[in-house]
């Protein structure tokens, strides 16, 4: 196994390229099962999670070839398997995204249940809701969700009572191919949604009020459709990682490939730290501040503040004068790195789901563990501003979502390097 050495106290200088998105570039990929031609998906981050959807379509009979360690031609007009199996399924929660277009293309699929992850509980119960709605008879056999629709899925009107990403994901994949109209009400409306519906678009399925909370999807009745070349979106929460790097260290550092409007929610929050901004169209450049002031967070869905960069501001409020609060509404459990930034000196309390961040502290470098993918980037971040070297076990959790950290931050005048466990 590897870990990460960091020796703190480096300001950082310089330009990253951020990479495509890994959370739309596996409901995209998910999305090639509905798909008749060869499909060329580009812009994918070379990242753990994406090789692991990769593979469970391989399974289940998709042709890859990969171009580039960023860029696949994907056939999926012979899936010969409707089974995604546990050894699969257990590395990658969002493995549930091949529901939706394996039931609506063949009328039945197992797929194992991905079971608890680090950050709380995350159970599958609207998807599995969502699909009973569209006529599917659905059970829990052996661990596997067992889904059946002999006649196939029909459009109905689909309230969720929560909102759901890859939810929203699953019914908009499995609506494409249903015979009718499916109303998603309370869908999510995150970006890496709408490229979804975007794609699906492009190939001839009619949806209304894209970008909203309620869509309209017209289904083929079963045809497969025609996509053409797809390019990932941007990835905004690595995106908000490094603007954290620039603002933890204090330094001017430039964002490169990114969509501006997708990042409105840090931005906004970092100008009220103390930050400013220079842009161009598609890049970002943040600058120091002269002082850096507490901050107060709610993370909400989309356009709100976004739970995937909770961690990361929490490492920044520990060089913020003052008391910040960090409110996570979206996952119960998701403060593990509490403890570990408290390893490095973090003055951090939590009553509930509220964390109180005395900034303004010196932090020391310390062994420290990643919990999960987003709770190990805070580590990261705060290894920059240690004293001395921090060491972070279990990067595989980064691995599963940034691509080329290490490469990245040392280009930014970090000193990181990875190691082997002895
Ligand atoms: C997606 C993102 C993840 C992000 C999260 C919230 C991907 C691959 N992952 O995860 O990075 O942190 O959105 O923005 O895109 N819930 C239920 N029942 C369900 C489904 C969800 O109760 O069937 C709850 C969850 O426990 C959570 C909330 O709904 O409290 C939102 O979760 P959801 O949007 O579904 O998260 P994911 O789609 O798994």
């Amino acid at each position: 196994m590897d870990y990460l050495q960091i020796t703190g106290g480096k300001t950082l200088k310089g330009e990253v390229r951020i990479s495509g998105a890994k959370n739309s570039a596996l409901p995209i990929l998910a999305s090639a099962l509905l798909c008749k031609n060869l499909l060329r998906i580009s812009n994918l981050p070379d990242v753990a999670d994406v090789k692991t959807l990769a593979k469970l379509l391989e399974h289940l009979g998709s042709e890859i070839e990969w171009v580039s360690p960023n860029e696949l031609l994907i056939h999926s007009e012979r899936i010969i398997h409707t089974k995604a199996i546990y050894d699969i399924v257990r590395k990658m929660r969002a493995s549930i995204l091949v529901l939706g277009p394996l039931l609506a293309r063949f009328g039945k699929c197992e797929v194992s249940l991905p079971g608890g992850c680090a950050i709380g509980a995350r159970p599958v119960d609207l998807h599995i809701k969502a699909m009973e709605k569209m006529g599917a008879e659905i059970s829990i056999e052996g661990g596997y969700i067992v889904a059946r629709a002999p006649k196939g899925l029909k459009g109905a009107d689909v309230m969720f009572d929560k909102i759901t990403v890859t939810g929203s994901e699953n019914i908009l994949m499995a609506a494409a191919l249903a015979k009718g109209v499916t109303r998603i009400i309370n869908a999510a409306k995150e970006p890496e949604v709408v490229q979804l519906c975007q794609i699906l678009q492009s190939a001839g399925v009619e949806i209304q009020g894209v970008g909203s909370n309620e869509l309209c999807v017209r289904g083929t009745q079963g045809e497969l459709l025609e996509f053409k070349d797809i390019s990932v979106i941007p990835d905004r929460i690595e995106a908000g990682t490094y603007l954290c790097a620039g603002a933890i260290t204090n330094s001017a550092i430039t964002i490169k490939n990114i969509i501006p409007t997708h990042l409105e929610a840090m931005i906004s929050k970092l100008g009220e730290i103390g930050f400013k901004f220079e842009n161009t169209q598609n890049s970002l450049k943040i600058l120091p501040a002269s002082k850096r002031y507490a901050f107060e967070i709610v993370t909400t869905e989309y356009p709100g503040f976004p739970t995937d960069m909770q961690a990361q501001f929490m490492a920044l409020a520990t060089q913020c004068q003052g008391s910040s609060s960090i409110e996570e509404r979206l996952f119960e459990n998701r403060f593990m790195h509490v403890s570990e930034l408290q390893r490095l000196g973090a003055h951090i309390t939590l009553r509930g789901n509220v964390a109180k961040v005395t900034g303004g502290e010196k932090l020391i470098g310390a062994d420290v563990m990643a919990t999960d993918l987003r709770a190990s980037s805070a580590l990261v971040l705060a290894g920059l501003v240690t004293e001395g070297n921090t060491k972070i076990h279990r990067i595989y959790h980064l691995d599963r979502g940034y691509e080329h950290l290490e490469e990245k931050f040392s280009n930014l005048g970090a000193q990181i390097k990875r190691l082997k466990e002895k």
